[in-house]
């Protein structure tokens, strides 16, 4: 019996050791995040970028560790050109991609302003839903498939790494959709882009549209699937994460979320949950320390304020007011925090003394400001705080102290600090 004992801790240990190693991390399968800050980030009204704001950006994203930064659109602007011909010669590691419609001349674009990349890849692709072919192009389904074909055939005679998108795959029927992606593939795509770009589908819906697809495309074998999730119903997230699970190896995303109408996947967000979620067997290269920092960064550059109660990186994150909250907090952060603000490069956490706070983050309050108190004294200022705190949004240091000042509280509310 004790030699039982003996093995299953032994084989615990084994495991707790595997789980931490770098061989519980091969083990484990690697998700490429996809940077689409400076492409479809970049598409936000009033956040144009010049080219040495987005060069920055881009050193600051290969320093962060994202496996592809997709650069811009070269054939959209002169400008464009030249910050995605400037992007590819500067960054060492990471893919940088540039974009094009299935249009030969989009494409030769793409391809001369990749020309000095280290790693370049040309992302094409064509609307595929019966709306994008009936509205846009006029077309049926058979030239829609021809044309995405042909794109990814001239695209591979300047690179080796394709990227086919197929706008529209949200609404775009599976069984036509696997048939493109064969296709596709076939045509010598090593990724496929499956875009939800008009934010519709509902997490499980997007879920089985890839599982459908990894499932029913014989050659799937051949390329990864991307997820390029878009937030209109506020579920960018959610979406990328069921198609990661049901087997897409990559997700599109861009820093704070920002994007077209109400936005992209946001990096920070899928970075951790499959952090956070680690039974689910995926991991990023991404360095979660500086997520804040490279927020920070895009939100200063593009003068695009991050709201205070964005996920991960808002101002707001890491706070607590209510005095359930504060409370619980207070006697372990893990209550009410799920992860530790450095673990995402963010300020510590935060207690904001409002009129929803109680004694204990008073007291905690008074404690920084170098002041304890009994609790009777503690009873004495929540009466008055808590009037004070009626009036006003939130209540600062400066207050408290005058608090206890006007209370006789004297001596040890002097000012230490
Ligand atoms: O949302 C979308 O479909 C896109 C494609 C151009 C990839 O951004
Ligand atoms: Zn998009």
């Amino acid at each position: 019996m004790w030699l039982a004992n003996v093995i299953l801790f032994l084989w615990l240990l084994l495991q707790i050791w595997f789980q931490k190693s770098r061989l519980g991390t091969i083990y484990k399968m690697q998700v490429h995040i996809f940077d689409t800050t400076l492409r479809d980030g970049e598409q936000v009204p009033g956040c144009k970028l010049n080219a040495d704001e987005k060069i920055e950006i881009a050193l600051r994203l290969e320093a962060l560790g994202v496996d592809i930064i997709e650069a811009g659109f070269p054939i959209s602007s002169p400008g464009d050109f030249r910050s995605v011909k400037e992007i590819a010669a500067n960054i060492k590691n990471a893919t940088v991609c540039g974009l094009s419609r299935a249009v030969l001349k989009d494409i030769e674009a793409a391809a001369e302003a990749l020309k000095h990349a280290r790693r370049p890849r040309i992302h094409t692709g064509i609307g595929t839903s019966d709306s994008h072919i009936k509205a846009k192009f006029n077309a049926t389904r058979e030239e829609i498939l021809q044309r995405a074909v042909q794109a990814v055939k001239w695209a591979k005679n300047f690179v080796d790494d394709v990227e086919f998108y197929a706008e529209d795959a949200g609404r775009t029927d599976n069984e036509y959709l696997a048939r493109v992606v064969e296709a596709v593939i076939a045509a010598g795509a090593t990724v496929v882009n499956i875009p939800d770009t008009t934010g519709y589908c509902l997490p499980h819906q997007y879920g089985e549209k890839i599982a459908f697809l990894m499932n029913n495309v014989p050659n799937m074998d051949k390329a990864i699937l991307s997820c390029h999730c878009h937030n209109d119903l506020g579920m960018a997230t959610a979406n990328s994460i069921a198609g990661v699970i049901a087997g897409a190896r990559q997700i599109e995303c861009t820093i704070n979320g920002i994007g077209e109408r109400a936005g992209n996947t946001s990096l920070e967000e899928v970075v951790m949950v499959l952090k956070q979620h680690q039974h689910l067997g995926l991991y990023t290269n991404v360095d979660s320390r500086q997520l804040n920092p490279m927020s920070r960064l895009v939100s200063d550059t593009m003068r695009m304020a991050v709201q205070p109660n964005k996920a991960i990186v808002g101002a707001n994150a890491f706070s607590h007011s209510s005095g359930i909250h504060q409370d619980g907090f207070l006697k372990d952060a893990q209550t009410y925090e799920i992860i530790n603000p450095d673990e995402v490069g963010a300020d510590s956490s935060k207690i904001v003394l409002t009129a929803r706070s109680g004694r204990s983050a008073l007291a905690y309050r008074f404690r920084k400001l170098g002041h304890e108190f009994d609790r009777d004294e503690v009873d004495q200022l929540y009466a008055a705080f808590s009037i004070v705190a009626d009036k006003k949004k939130e209540v600062r240091d400066e207050d408290l102290l005058e608090l206890a000042l006007n209370l006789g509280i004297k001596n040890k509310a002097e000012v230490t600090q």
